[in-house]
């Protein structure tokens, strides 16, 4: 394991996680002694409208994936339209690789709750929802405790701290549907419905809950609020990029020393990430990573110094999407990756559209077929034209994100796809894993 030099390890700038390891961080006694509420304090004192400038100022961006500009996102929300107004935090986070908001919610609940009552004060809501993951149990009791220490102390409910505002906010646990990450799958499914992308436009910021403007955001981007609240525009732009600003939190797993959460600015390479992780395991070599998850395209190691900002990726030819960057090295295989990533994509397809249903169905069809070496050389083409008609005709995110690991591990590493067809790697899947996609 290697020792992080101190001018990588100056790179981390905890903000998000700054009280994650104080004992009993979640207990609002905790959370008020490290400057807990204050923010709140000040944001009720200030006009709606002037909180949604600092956000636009601050140059905050969506922390779901898609880096949305926060500001301009509340600024959607039309005022005066005699309808009620929601906030709802995404906390579905299902992204393979993804898991930067589970610890915050479960070590820092009441920074979301606090977060959730200055946007809601900013975007004049009355009512919040926190939509959050089924299987995260842990989290939801966390999350309800939080919320019921906010009630008992005036944070939440009527006339909050006398400012005349009133929000009560409901945490609602999914069923354990990826889709339902999808913010317009999301909000069916808080609706009581079977969670299903709708179409967009028109968006939730005048189309969304019941219909009425509703802003969606991540935990993450939510949470982000006091801080720039309290610490001010300018400084949250310290931190970051000109077009990137705050810090980020960088989720590593996989064939690295130290697995884990590192918020540093964003902008940091994933070279200095590593270093910040002691580095690869032992005998272990970079193969492939993700930047964002398994819907973003895999980079490799010739792109250690590609800056993790929304533009650097980019540049790249992937997409920053959730920071889940998940290390494989030469002892792992790209195809067989893929082949598992989309299993899932397929297993959580909701089934409304044909290209992401069908599409996936039969890629993972190929992948079995090539990865028990009874692939032929047209599959590599089959699979490249089933991504061409997914791309773009798919109805949400995930026929497009079903893609990614796809053509980029065909672009990066047709060889390895190549050693199955041609006999020289070992089938990895049997006869009988052949069939019951
Ligand atoms: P998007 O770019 O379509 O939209 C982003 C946000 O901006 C949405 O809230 C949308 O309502 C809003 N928006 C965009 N254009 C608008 C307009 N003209 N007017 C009003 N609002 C507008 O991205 P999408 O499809 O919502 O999310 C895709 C991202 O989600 C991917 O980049 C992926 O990385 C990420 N993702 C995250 C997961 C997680 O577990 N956190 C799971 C799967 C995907
Ligand atoms: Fe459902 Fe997939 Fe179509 Fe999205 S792309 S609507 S998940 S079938």
């Amino acid at each position: 394991m290697t020792t992080p030099r101190p001018e990588i390890l100056a790179k981390l700038t905890p903000v998000l996680t700054k009280r994650w390891l104080s004992p009993d961080a979640w207990r609002i006694g905790t959370y008020e002694k490290l400057d807990g509420y204050a923010a709140l304090r000040k944001a009720v004192k200030a006009h709606p409208d002037d909180l949604i400038q600092l956000i636009k100022d601050s140059g905050l961006r969506g922390r779901g994936g898609a880096g949305f500009p926060t500001g301009l996102k509340w600024g959607f929300i039309p005022q005066g339209d005699g309808k009620p107004h929601y906030l709802v935090v995404n906390a579905d986070e299902g992204e393979p690789g993804t898991c930067k908001d589970l610890p915050l919610m479960t070590h820092d609940p009441h920074s979301l709750v606090e977060g959730v009552i200055i946007a809601s004060y900013a975007i004049r809501a009355s009512r919040a929802y926190i939509y959050i993951r089924g299987e995260a149990v842990h989290a939801a009791r966390r999350l309800r405790n939080a919320v019921n220490e906010a009630y008992a102390k005036g944070y939440l409910g009527r006339d909050i701290l006398g400012s005349g505002f009133d929000l009560d906010l409901v945490v609602h646990s999914g069923a354990g549907a990826y889709i339902c990450g999808e913010e317009t799958a999301l909000l069916d499914s808080l609706e009581g419905f079977r969670g299903q992308p709708r179409l967009r436009p028109p968006f939730p910021a005048t189309h969304g809950l019941y219909a009425s403007p509703t802003v969606v955001n991540n935990v993450g981007t939510i949470a982000s609020v006091p801080y720039i609240v309290l610490g001010g525009a300018e400084w949250w732009k310290t931190m970051g990029t000109e077009k990137s600003s705050g810090p980020m939190i960088y989720s590593l797993s996989g064939r690295i020393a130290n697995p884990g959460q590192f918020e540093c600015s964003m902008g940091i390479t994933l070279r200095e990430l590593l270093e910040l992780a002691g580095g690869m395991q032992p005998g272990h070599n970079l193969k492939f990573w993700t930047p964002g998850g398994s819907s973003t395209p895999l980079l490799t190691a010739e792109h250690l110094d590609v800056p993790l900002d929304f533009e650097g990726v980019a540049g790249a030819g992937s997409i920053l999407g959730t920071t889940a960057t998940q290390i494989f090295s030469d002892q792992d295989c790209p195809v067989y990756a893929t082949y598992r990533w989309l299993e899932f994509y397929h297993h959580e397809s909701c089934g409304k559209c044909t290209p992401c249903r069908e599409g996936n169905y039969w890629m993972v069809r190929v992948y079995r077929r090539i990865l028990a070496g009874q692939g032929t050389h047209d599959d590599l083409d089959t699979l490249l034209d089933t991504c061409d008609n997914i791309l773009g005709r798919s109805f949400c995110g995930l026929g497009d994100g079903a893609t990614s690991p796809v053509t980029s591990s065909l672009k990066y590493f047709k060889q390895d796809y190549l050693d199955y067809i041609e006999g020289r790697t070992a089938p990895k899947l049997s006869d009988k894993q052949l069939v019951g996609a």
